[in-house]
């Protein structure tokens, strides 16, 4: 049977006290909504549906181009109100899985358990058993199957002696659902339509509510405030590392790294403490990231050593290339292979050829850099004139001494050498040495001023 999933993003999420809505709230480096539509795509859906509200079009408008139906419920009558805002338009022979934009962690194998645990003709919910389940709709079980489900605010002390507790994914015919929603009121403490009511209804039918157990309750777990939020981030980063781990990347702690998109490793990775990755970051095999890094969509390359305090950013490199200790690569720097770029060097916009060394207190912005190039401590590639950027162009085999200038546009021929401390504005021949400096003077006798009346 094709399947529809709906999932209820429109609640107002008022205990995160923010102006965002709270399934726009980021976990792991995007909104608690992104994780629950990957989920969703993930099981292939026919038709997915996000019911929006609070917030307005800032949910919609954060997804342009997603392949999902978008659903206003205007006003947030109840968890049964908000699906049936998404029922209309939704075939009457599939089955609906009504998901939660507030409940991120939640992965498409256990989904893939649920379905089929579930005939067409019958009806399941996801639960999981809590050490503590205040504030949780309970499940009511009769001869094994669910009976209802009562919200805390409606049960009675036995009823909220058990453990077992509605996560809110439910599962079940559309043309059932349609026919129970219609039928619902909002007769309770809360004043709501509970979707949950309509499990009676399907029960006075004689449909089997099968209560299907999710593994664990990190899996199933409702964002409401900042300190849940907090609690999820650390479960998916604990899971994201474990994944990395499994496929034979090395952690020195588990507990101190960020993944914040997507991590792609090779083989016999090394990562230290408290990195960052950010994007999409892709590191090659046998790569060793020092402690203390940030990276952002970028790539580096088999072999290569990234050493303490570097941030890196749009940027790649090759093979075997040894970054820092605090360097910084801003977008669109290029390394290919066997590159060397040390301390206190910023790299923009440029790419540095094979075997090249950038290693002291330097900037290169705008430049290509040829292979085997030595670019000395301090050098400055003077891009910009205050209105346009302009290019340096370094070929092989250059050798460019300490606190050169090389003001742009200009460029530097093969094998050439730059003497230390030079200006240089103009073309520099292949082969020659080329410099660019005051003569020296030595003022015989001279004397130190001494200071007035002392
Ligand atoms: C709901 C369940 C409860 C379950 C709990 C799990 C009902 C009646 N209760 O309770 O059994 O234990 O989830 O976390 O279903 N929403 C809308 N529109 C609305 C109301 C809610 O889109 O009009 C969305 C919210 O944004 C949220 C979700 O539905 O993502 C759950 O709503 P919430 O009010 O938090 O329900 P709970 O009281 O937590
Ligand atoms: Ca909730």
């Amino acid at each position: 049977m094709p399947l529809s999933i709906i999932i209820l993003a429109a609640g107002q999420g008022t205990r995160m006290r923010s102006s965002l809505p709270k399934v726009l709230q980021p976990l792991a480096g995007r909104p608690l909504l992104g994780h629950v539509l990957a989920c969703a795509h993930e099981l292939g859906a026919d038709d997915v549906c996000v019911v929006y509200g609070h917030g307005g079009d800032a949910v919609p408008q954060a997804y342009p181009g997603e392949p999902v139906r978008w659903c206003l419920q205007a006003e947030q009558l109840g968890t049964g109100h908000a699906v049936q805002q998404a029922m209309p338009e939704t075939p009457d022979d599939n089955m609906v899985l009504v998901l939660f934009g507030d409940v991120p962690l939640l992965t498409s194998s256990t989904l893939r358990r649920l379905l089929s645990a579930t005939n067409v003709d019958e009806m399941s919910v996801l639960t999981v058993d809590l050490d503590d389940p205040f504030g949780y709709g309970r499940i009511i079980r009769k001869e094994g199957a669910v009976e209802r489900i009562v919200e805390q605010k409606d049960a009675t002390p036995e009823e909220q002696a058990v453990r077992e507790i509605n996560t809110g994914v439910m599962l079940c015919a559309a043309s059932e659902l349609k026919r129970w929603l219609g039928d619902l009121d909002n007769d309770n403490a809360q004043g709501e339509y509970y979707l949950t009511d309509v499990i009676a209804m399907a029960v006075a039918e004689d449909i089997t509510v099968h209560g299907v157990k999710a593994d664990s309750w990190t899996e199933v777990m409702g964002i409401n405030d900042r300190k849940q939020l907090a609690e999820a981030e650390r479960a998916l980063q604990a899971r994201l590392v474990e994944d990395l781990m499994a496929q034979g990347v090395s952690f020195a702690d588990p507990a101190r790294v960020d993944i914040r998109g997507n991590l792609t490793c090779g083989h016999d990775v090394f990562i230290d403490i408290n990195n960052v990755f950010e994007g999409n970051v892709t590191l090659g095999d046998n790569v060793t990231i020092e402690s203390n890094n940030v990276f952002r969509d970028s790539e580096i390359g088999a072999g290569s050593v990234i050493h303490p305090n570097c941030h890196i950013e749009g940027s790649s490199m090759g093979v075997n290339c040894e970054i820092g200790p605090f360097a910084r690569l801003r977008p669109g720097a290029s390394l290919s292979d066997n590159v060397k770029v040390g301390n206190f060097v910023e790299i923009k916009k440029s790419t540095v050829a094979d075997g090249s060394k950038v290693n002291h207190l330097t900037y290169i912005g705008d430049a290509a850099i040829g292979e085997h190039v030595n670019v000395g401590a301090g050098t400055i590639t003077c891009n910009y004139d205050g209105a346009n950027k302009h290019k340096t162009e370094i070929a092989d085999g250059v050798f460019i001494g300490s606190g050169v200038n090389l003001v742009a546009p200009v460029k530097v021929g093969r094998n050439a050498t730059i003497g230390a401390g030079s200006t240089i504005t103009k073309e520099v021949p292949a082969q020659e040495l080329t410099l660019e400096r005051a003569k020296q003077l030595t003022v015989k006798g001279w004397k130190r001023p001494v200071k007035k009346g002392g």
